[in-house]
């Protein structure tokens, strides 16, 4: 049967890659582009605004199964309206405080629909990969994500302007179950990643997997650690943290600093996962980088979501069997994973 799709933030770096592969993959998707601008030329585009709730009409007139949010949504309008309409929802957008309060306002409500908070590291793919590692969760103490990222892979806006606005504030990790107020680009931790980048001072970075993988999944200890292909603007960015820069900078030109973009560079990043006996990695490289890595996995959320019979609330790693997904995920001929185990 066919299915009526939206992504609204479509015409973006990641909201157009999602729809490109998601119709080379699938010829029984309509899927529609929703964006503030939308266009009266381009088929299938159509003109939504997350914030203006009189724009949603259109969702009814088009009968949308199913909205891929690609675009910050903070007060919950899109989340609100697909509950409220029994539409499926899969948002990829959410920084972990507002990861936090969208959950607890689905929890709150009667869900008829299928909601999925895929705002994890590239879509879920960190507790996927985890639980795939080491399939008995409760035997799990730590997990580690420790990210590479490219300053020449390319970047949207929106995914630049997170981090200036989030660079300042404090954010929780946990620590045997304890959660502990860090910052951004402090407390380093050297690392050798996998895939022969040598070794790397890596800083703290908040990424939502702090969250799910502590709150909803109760593995005691959860950290993230980002490094810089460069390593003086790795360096740099500690010290400005350091010496408070980044709090009184504006947020304008915090914006200028983080949007430096490139052409597209491969990503990167190793998962440490600890028992109290064995420890294990599994490292994952994306040749064509973030935002085809993102787009790949949401897609595979897209699919996933429309075949799953259950209504309810989901994170994305929740659709899946982990092997299932580590299928998925390994067959696309541009992302390549190490595991450091047997
Ligand atoms: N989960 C993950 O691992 C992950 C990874 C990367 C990115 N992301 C997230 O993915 C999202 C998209 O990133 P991106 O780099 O593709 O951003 P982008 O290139 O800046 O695209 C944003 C899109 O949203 C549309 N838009 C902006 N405001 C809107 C509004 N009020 N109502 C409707 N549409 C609106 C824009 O078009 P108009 O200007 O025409 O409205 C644009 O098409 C971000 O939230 C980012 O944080 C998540």
């Amino acid at each position: 049967m066919k299915k009526n799709i939206l992504i609204i933030g479509g015409s973006g770096l990641v909201g157009n890659k999602i729809a490109q592969i998601l119709a080379k993959r699938n010829n029984d998707y309509i899927i529609l582009i929703g964006s503030r601008k939308g266009s009266s030329e381009i088929a299938r585009q159509i003109q939504i605004d997350v914030n203006d709730t009189k724009s949603f009409d259109i969702i009814k007139k088009q009968r949308i199964d199913l909205i891929v949010l690609c675009t910050s949504d903070k007060i919950n309008n899109i989340l609100s309206y697909c509950i409220e309409n029994n539409i499926d929802y899969l948002d990829i957008t959410k920084p972990t405080p507002d990861l936090e309060n969208s959950y607890q306002l689905a929890k709150s409500k009667f869900i008829n629909s299928k909601i999925v908070f895929g705002s994890g590291w590239m879509v879920g793919l960190v507790s996927s990969l985890a639980f795939f590692t080491i399939p008995k969760t409760e035997n799990i103490e730590t997990i580690k994500l420790l990210v590479y990222y490219s300053i020449n892979d390319l970047a949207g806006k929106s995914s630049a302007y997170f981090m200036a606005e989030n660079v300042a504030k404090p954010f929780k990790v946990y620590k045997q179950n304890k959660a502990i107020l860090v910052k951004h680009f402090m407390n380093i931790e050297k690392h050798n990643f996998k895939f022969d980048l040598g070794k790397r001072k890596c800083y703290n970075f908040d990424t939502p997997d702090l969250f799910i993988l502590n709150q909803i999944e109760k593995i005691p200890t959860v950290e993230v650690k980002t490094t810089y292909s460069s390593k003086a603007i790795t360096l740099l960015l500690h010290y400005f943290q350091v010496i408070k820069l980044f709090q009184i900078l504006p947020l304008s030109v915090r914006k200028l600093l983080f949007s430096a973009n490139g052409n597209g560079d491969q990503t990167v990043f190793d998962i440490v996962i600890k028992t109290s006996n064995i420890t294990k990695t599994i490292s994952l490289q994306s040749v064509l980088g973030q935002a085809y890595l993102t787009a790949f996995s949401t897609v595979l959320n897209i699919e996933k979501t429309i075949q799953t019979q259950n209504n309810g609330l989901y994170f994305s790693h929740q659709l899946f069997e982990p092997n299932e997904f580590y299928n998925l995920i390994n067959s696309s001929e541009t992302i390549n994973i190490k595991k450091d185990f047997q």
